[in-house]
């Protein structure tokens, strides 16, 4: 049976499912996204990406396309009829669709929502994280409000592009100071020098990343020293480990910066134990 996705108010099969050319999200990436890993057909996380898209949402003043508890029916509905155990879950609401203007169209008009669902090859995906991953870093390009998780992901297509040209798996980002900010679709994170977790503060731009929220619970709970400091790429390149977490990597180790070794090279002991600490917990507490 193959796929089927969801499309303003319809399930059409993948191959058939479209959107208007005037859609506002095709013309001026006038929208938003979630992506909700999935475990066992159950939703990752589901709590704490409801409430981003809700704000993505709000600060964009698109209105929720329904009420959270009739999305979570369509959202379970796709991963049901995609026959989807371990994925992930994707959702776009647009602003609708309407003739191209800069400025919103009429209140009259209905935000656009499209989800599809597809499985993803855990055995894979845990091999993946046992060889860890290699990271280039580049310059920050991007706008002001990375709080918002738009489709506007120009930079981060062109950052991840030259990672992939690279032979790395991620891209991070570096500010005017030097700092890195958080990756072309994850949170960065390190082990510094003095076993200190480091991620970066949710004052700076980037994405609030539901992963790294419910990590940072886990990490408190495990009663590891977690602080949120921006680190430099010296200070990343010289750090005892890395990782980066989202709901594409779950927790993934990364090996590499720049083409340079991180300590021996392996994936570090702290990212591994928080990969299967998180996975077994998102996997006990999906709904
Ligand atoms: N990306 N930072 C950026 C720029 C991201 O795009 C993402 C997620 C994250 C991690 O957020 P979370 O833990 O809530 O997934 C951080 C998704 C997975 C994507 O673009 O496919």
């Amino acid at each position: 049976m193959g796929r089927i996705a969801y499309v303003n108010g319809r399930f059409a099969p993948h191959a058939e499912a479209s959107v208007h050319i005037e859609d506002r999200g095709y013309q001026l990436a006038d929208g938003v996204y979630e992506v909700w890993a999935v475990f066992g057909g159950k939703l990752a996380d589901a709590e704490g990406h409801f409430a981003r898209l809700e704000r993505s949402l709000g600060e964009l003043r698109i209105d929720m396309p329904m009420s959270r508890k009739a999305l979570t029916l369509v959202l379970r509905e796709t991963v049901r009829r995609n026959r989807v155990i371990d994925g992930l879950l994707y959702l776009q609401v647009t602003r609708g669709v309407a003739p191209r203007d800069h400025a919103f169209p009429s209140r009259s008009v209905r935000p656009s929502m499209v989800i599809t669902a597809k499985p993803v090859d855990m055995a894979a995906a845990e091999a993946k994280a046992a060889k860890g991953i290699g990271v280039i870093t580049t310059p920050e390009t991007r706008w002001a409000r990375c709080d918002i998780k738009t489709i506007a992901l120009l930079p981060n297509v062109l950052a991840k592009q030259a990672a992939r040209e690279r032979g790395a798996g991620e891209a991070w980002f570096v500010d005017d100071l030097g700092l890195i900010t958080e990756g072309a679709s994850s949170n960065a994170w390190i082990v510094d020098a003095e076993g200190v977790l480091r991620t970066r503060d949710l004052n700076a731009n980037i994405l609030r990343g539901v992963t790294r929220k419910s990590l940072m619970e886990l990490i408190a709970r495990e009663g590891l020293h977690v602080s949120e400091r921006p680190f430099s790429v010296e200070e990343a390149k010289q750090a005892r480990e890395a990782f980066i977490t989202g709901a594409g990597s779950l927790v993934t180790p990364v090996v590499t910066i720049d083409g340079a070794a991180l300590g021996d090279g392996l994936p570090g002991p702290v990212a591994l134990r928080l990969r299967a600490s998180y996975l077994s917990e998102a996997s006990d507490r999906a709904a």
